[in-house]
């Protein structure tokens, strides 16, 4: 898998591109297996406050999945769209995010939002685990929205918004339509490469069963580092003993 010039532009200008899922039909089945093995004993776990539940669900595949993340082609293909030579990974989850985001509340949608502006260089590598279709809470991204300040993105969002007429005050979230957004349809076939700068949101979630994830975020030197506490508490006994390049990709090492 290499990643072309066209891709790493329309990266750049939009925000997004699609390569085939690198992984094959084999391993993601062994993602689920693992994931639905780890399920009650992850969602039954009291973890440590400010971490993040699913990073943790993504640790405890363990093995597997860290050489999935490591895989030498991925990683030179996140320095090519970052420009820089070294990366290491500051965020990852597996699962159900719609679970967590929304557990209570019908609505099982979540709003416009960046996470990170303009400044904020970084590149997601995602994939389903169960096809995202239009009823299944899709990924919607509104393209080059990464290159735009956050202030005038959100003016325009909750405008659109306040024509919707549903509101009586000036809305605090938004989930209007955007006329120019992508709905991503996100199958286990196909992995989307993205900047969470990008501003997101999801479509609403009407069918039953899961809807479930798993993606990781690469970041060039001085990023963000957001799940460093839990990868240390989950590989608490083996962390130590890894090499430094391993260290190094994980934000163990500066
Ligand atoms: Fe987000």
């Amino acid at each position: 898998m290499e990643i072309t010039a066209t891709q790493v532009n329309h990266f750049r200008t939009h925000g997004f591109f699609f390569i085939p899922n690198p992984f094959g039909e084999a391993r993601m089945r062994e993602m689920e297996r693992l994931a639905a093995e780890n399920e009650e004993q992850w969602a039954t776990t009291d973890w440590p406050n400010g971490f993040n539940r699913l990073a943790c669900q993504f640790f405890m595949i363990g093995e597997p999945i860290l050489r999935m993340v490591e895989q030498p082609q991925l990683i030179e293909a996140a320095k090519r769209l970052l420009e820089c030579d070294r990366v290491h990974v500051g965020a990852c989850g597996l699962g159900d995010a719609s679970k967590i985001i929304c557990p209570d509340s019908r609505q099982r949608q979540v709003h416009w939002h960046a996470d990170g502006g303009p400044e904020v260089q970084q590149v997601s590598f995602r994939t389903a685990l169960d096809r995202h279709d239009p009823t299944n809470a899709p990924l919607r991204i509104l393209p080059g929205s990464h290159r735009r300040s956050r202030e005038e993105v959100w003016e325009e969002l909750i405008q659109l918004e306040i024509a919707t007429g549903q509101h009586d005050v000036l809305p605090e979230k938004a989930y209007v339509k955007h006329p120019a957004e992508v709905e991503v349809v996100l199958d286990p076939r196909w992995m989307l490469v993205w900047t969470p700068s990008c501003w997101h949101a999801t479509g609403v979630k009407t069918a039953a069963g899961p809807r479930r994830a798993m993606g990781w975020n690469y970041f060039p030197a001085g990023g963000r580092k957001r799940d460093l506490r839990a990868m240390r508490y989950i590989f608490a006994e083996e962390w130590e003993s890894w090499g430094a390049e391993r260290k190094r990709l994980w934000g163990l090492l500066d």
